[in-house]
């Protein structure tokens, strides 16, 4: 384990067995239908290729980068789109796949502005459900684990951009974030 770790909250192997169980619910959920996976980088990009490796129906992946800044108490904020869509999702299914809902700041957002560019549906797929965090009225259709209120790190989170490439979730030493 990291020495920056104070403990692990699930380890590779209880990841890899739920995210599977997610993905082959959403994969059942979408038969016989043409998908547009929509990752959003940077921190999904792991749950997102462990997740669609789990799918059998022909999906179609593109990806988004966002900037979240403006979600904490400026219920106003803009979602700032720093790389967009490479797709028209104009009458497409679209599932968003995504590693976290903190505030739902990100995901109240992207939902809504999908919506606006006329997809047939869009749902949301997350690894984590953080909502005692919850601030956006959002929830995902597709969720592998609820947490608490505790600042997560590892399988593509990350805290100053270190920690993303650890193979668990764990959670932050109070000591490496309040120096
Ligand atoms: C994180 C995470 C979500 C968002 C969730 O992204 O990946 O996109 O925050 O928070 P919210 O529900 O309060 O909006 P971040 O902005 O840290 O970027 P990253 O994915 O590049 O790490």
């Amino acid at each position: 384990m990291h020495s920056d770790v104070e403990r692990i909250l699930f380890t590779e192997k209880q990841l890899k067995k739920r995210v599977a169980e997610v993905a082959r619910e959403a994969d059942a959920f979408y038969a016989g239908k043409n998908p547009v996976c929509v990752g959003i980088l940077k921190g999904g990009i792991i749950f997102y290729s462990d997740f669609i490796r789990n799918l059998t129906v022909p999906a179609e992946l593109d990806f988004m980068s966002v900037s979240s800044y403006g979600s904490g108490a400026v219920s106003s904020g803009k979602l700032k789109i720093k790389k967009d869509l490479d797709c028209d999702v104009k009458g497409r299914d679209v599932l968003i796949i995504e590693d976290i809902i903190d505030s739902g700041f990100t995901l109240a957002n992207l939902k809504r502005l999908l919506c606006e560019r006329g997809a047939a549906s869009v749902k949301i797929a997350t690894l984590l459900n953080k909502r005692p965090a919850r601030k956006y009225d959002i929830c995902p259709d597709f969720n592998c684990f609820d947490i608490e209120n505790e600042f997560v790190i590892g399988y593509g989170l990350d805290y100053a951009e270190r920690y993303r490439s650890l193979p668990y979730i764990g959670v932050l030493k109070r000591s490496v974030y309040e120096k």
